[in-house]
């Protein structure tokens, strides 16, 4: 019987931790940790999920410090705010959501951040530190994704892992977070020659690519564990629409030892994650043990 990994249920837990701990410093006498969430333009997707950040900042006790910034702005504003944050000590962590509107260099805002504070793990002294093994603030979402693969199998060590994806914000530090549990790590992408085959030998496969339904019946063996990272919104016959994962669910979940849901797999995991790094920011930052 197919084991469905429940992020949701997962993530919830994470959060009552972590509200627990917040409310435990707040009545130690410690400030209560601030994330400073900055969305620029009106990405509709981009608003939800900063919509759910910033509720869930707020739910676990810590201070949510949202700036909404127009489409149009000028670069060198958003650097300015960048730096304002950096300066501010009630700010333990800085978020700026991608995709920044085209004409912003997104390298540019990402390496102002103060590597202390940046929660998303994407500053390159962070991506250095994490691939070198030395303690790091580690991206989000590739962390949520570890966590629920070890509710499938709590040690991954031995496992064949594919990858399918190299981005910076999944698919290269997810590569590197498996490699610390000890998997072999193959990483695919768009050019890989025979992806169906290379998705084949997974023992964990892990999708995210950012394509409805890619990966179906020739990608995945029997008895693989599978990670679905995409969240892609299809049109359906009554014209509203819904949310699907990277992988044909319905076609492989069957024949897996274990599949994140989409919805409830991997994406309420970042965000758990997420406030997760905000607490070891601050506590890292001020030398508070939280
Ligand atoms: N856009 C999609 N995922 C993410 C994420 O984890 N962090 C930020 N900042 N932007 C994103």
């Amino acid at each position: 019987m197919v084991q469905v990994l429940d992020g949701k249920a997962l993530a919830a837990q994470l959060r009552a931790d972590i509200g627990t701990r917040v409310a435990g410093l707040v009545a130690a006498g410690h400030p209560a940790p601030g994330l400073a969430v900055v969305l620029v333009g009106e990405d509709p997707a981009s608003q939800v999920y900063v919509g759910s950040k910033v509720r869930q900042t707020a739910e676990v006790g810590m201070r949510s410090i949202e700036h909404r910034l127009a489409a149009d702005v000028a670069e060198r504003h958003l650097l300015d705010l960048v730096e304002r944050l950096n300066a501010d000590q009630t700010v333990d962590g800085i978020l700026v959501q991608l995709p920044l509107p085209a004409g912003i260099d997104s390298t540019r805002v990402i390496e102002a951040i103060d590597p202390a504070k940046d929660v998303d793990g994407f500053h390159p002294v962070n991506v250095g530190r994490l691939s070198s093994g030395l303690p790091a603030l580690v991206p989000c979402t590739p962390r949520g994704c570890v966590m629920l693969a070890k509710r499938a199998r709590t040690d991954l060590a031995g496992l064949h892992a594919v990858i399918v994806g190299r981005s910076n914000i999944v698919g290269k530090p997810m590569a590197q977070l498996l490699l610390q549990e000890h998997c072999t790590v193959t990483i695919a992408h768009s050019r890989s020659r025979d992806l169906p085959g290379l998705c084949r030998q997974a023992d964990l496969l892990v999708a995210a690519i950012g394509r409805p339904e890619m990966l179906g019946d020739a990608h995945v063996r029997e008895g693989a564990i599978v990670i679905d990272v995409g969240i892609n919104r299809l049109p359906t016959a009554d014209g509203r629409s819904r949310l699907v994962g990277d992988v044909d669910y319905a076609r492989v979940a069957e024949r897996c030892e274990a599949i994140t849901p989409v919805p409830g797999g991997v994406g309420p995991m970042t965000i758990a994650c997420l406030l997760d790094n905000t607490l070891t920011a601050y506590s890292r930052r001020r030398g508070i043990p939280a």
